[in-house]
């Protein structure tokens, strides 16, 4: 194994632990909000739910805790995140019984046309390296009239989101990129979705859009 890709492997077991640490201790309260003010609104019991970019997977807690006889699916493109998950998932005999996750990216999803009823990338667009392709394949896993939300930081949101996220990109393995609220809408658009409504969440932009 050459020098650079044991550099390399390195950097990316450090990056998925701080993002791990950092997703599970600090995301707690805006995942709260989003579930208060999005998702509680928005949730059948049956629904079916899709959380692409799931981290550490808490908010996919959240949610399979609401959806008590529908389905949560975390996908995240990340091997370290999944096999942490799916271990912890069996050492906890309260774990949702509804709730999965798997090895996936937004640009290849596991999973067949039509299934779902919602998508949800919280903090996980902004680090796409093929925006477009993803929310295509987002488009074709979901139902039609099923609902994709993002939430992201974005370009006029406050400082301490936009400020923060450039000094958690020297630690991130991916790019990331900040948009803005009317560049959220048009890859909403170009990828066949009707946007409904934008608003902020803690600092970050919720565009939610539905499949046409
Ligand atoms: C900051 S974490 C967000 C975690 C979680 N969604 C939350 O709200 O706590 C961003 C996640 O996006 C994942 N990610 C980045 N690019 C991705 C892609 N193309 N497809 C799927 N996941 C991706 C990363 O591996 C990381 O776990």
């Amino acid at each position: 194994m050459s020098g650079k890709t044991n550099k390399k492997s390195l950097h990316q077991k450090l990056t998925e632990e701080f993002i791990w640490l950092d997703s599970k201790y600090s995301h707690p309260p805006y995942h709260s909000r989003l579930i208060k003010e999005v998702f509680s609104p928005a949730l059948g019991k049956e629904d079916k739910i899709i959380e692409v970019g799931c981290g550490a997977g808490g908010l996919c807690r959240k949610l399979a805790q609401m959806v008590t006889e529908g389905e949560v699916v975390g996908i995240d493109i990340s091997e370290g995140y999944i096999e942490k998950l799916k271990r912890s998932m069996e050492r906890d005999e309260a774990a949702p019984k509804n709730l999965a996750f798997r090895l996936g990216s937004a640009e290849n999803i596991p999973y067949p046309d039509n299934y779902f009823d919602h998508a949800v990338c919280s903090a996980s667009f902004s680090f796409w390296s093929e925006p477009e392709k993803g929310l295509k394949e987002i488009g074709r896993v979901l139902k039609p009239g099923g609902k994709l939300y993002i939430a992201d930081g974005y370009k006029e949101g406050p400082a301490w989101v936009t400020v923060g996220a450039r000094i958690f990109t020297l630690f991130s393995p991916y790019k990331m990129n900040i948009y803005s609220s009317q560049e959220f809408r048009e890859f909403l658009q170009r990828a066949g979705f009707t946007v409904v409504y934008q608003k902020e969440v803690m600092g970050a932009l919720v565009t939610m859009g539905t499949k046409k």
